[in-house]
């Protein structure tokens, strides 16, 4: 049997779409546009490309994105002092701080100094908080957002069902534990959260009706170690050495794709899953910002 495959392009799409409308129903109302800043530290590569192709996006769906740079050699103060200023305006509605900062800034102190209330990555501890009360004026991460998002979307149930996911990650696993094992009908999993202390890992895994692969070790997850029809979501995303392609490597996931296939029930490709995803849990994020900071409750 071959599994299913869970289209993370197809699935970013129709959010972003309902976005854009979003946007435009936003700009109409108040004659002006949702606004991202983004900062970017220095001049990492991969960091240049990520944060240009966010504010092409913010640019397609009518958001105002907007991208300041400090040089590579900021101190901390500099950058704070800019995430204050950025607090301060009133046409920013999101920030977004582009991970990794150099050595010697240290990016819990400049990610904590974003206000809660425009911090559309939802690393801030009140937004993270807030998901543990299911506050739903909070901030989930673009990553587990977008997991959900493909779960939901691809019509696999939740409620009731076991969910392992592998990885506790501040960012990635920790959320998506407290998003998928939340009360309601968009939820209501039974949730087991293992990591690299987890003992007989593929049995625990094995236990998921749905697994869900963030451990940020490439083709981790194999076919052993998932249940006959399972669905199997893949977060990972490494950089292979290949000299067969142009740019020099290949992205691999977490999830042993060619043997897994046969096995899992749905499973997300690596790329075109997870990744295109984050892109536009964050373009909705932006936008839900720009409407609680317009329409206070
Ligand atoms: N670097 C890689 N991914 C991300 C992200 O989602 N947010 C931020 N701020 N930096 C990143």
């Amino acid at each position: 049997m071959s599994a299913k495959i869970l289209d993370g392009k197809a699935i970013s799409e129709q959010v972003l779409q309902e976005t854009r409308q979003g946007v435009a129903e936003f700009r109409t109302k108040h004659g002006f546009a949702p606004g991202l800043a983004f900062v970017r530290v220095g001049e990492d590569p991969a960091s240049r490309v990520y944060v240009g192709a966010k504010a092409k996006m913010c640019e397609r769906l009518g958001i105002l994105g907007q991208t300041f740079v400090l040089p590579a050699a900021a101190s901390e103060a500099q950058a704070l002092d800019l995430v204050a200023s950025l607090n301060a305006q009133k046409n920013v509605h999101g920030i977004l701080v582009q991970s990794p900062l150099p050595d010697g800034l240290r990016e819990d102190a400049v990610f904590e100094t974003i206000s809660p209330e425009k911090d559309v990555d939802g690393f801030h501890p009140m937004n993270l908080g807030k998901l543990v009360v299911g506050d739903p004026t909070g901030f989930v991460a673009c990553t587990p957002a977008g997991v959900h998002q493909i779960l939901l979307r691809s019509g696999i149930p939740l409620a009731g069902r076991r969910v392992v996911i592998l990885g506790r990650s501040r960012i990635v696993g920790k959320p998506l534990a407290l998003l998928l094992s939340a009360k309601g009908k968009e939820a209501d999993a039974t949730v087991t959260l293992a990591h690299s202390r987890t003992s007989d890992l593929p049995a625990v895994a094995r236990e998921g009706d749905i697994v869900i692969a963030a451990i940020g070790k490439n083709r981790f997850v194999t076919a052993d170690m998932v249940r006959e029809g399972a669905t199997v979501v893949d977060v990972g995303i490494t950089r292979v050495p290949d000299t067969a392609k142009k740019a020099g490597y290949r992205i691999e996931g977490d999830v042993d794709f060619a043997t897994v296939s046969h096995k899992a029930g749905a499973i997300t490709p690596v790329p075109g899953g997870v990744g295109p995803m984050t892109i536009a849990m964050l373009m909705a994020n932006t936008l839900k910002a720009a409407k609680l900071q317009a329409d206070p409750r």
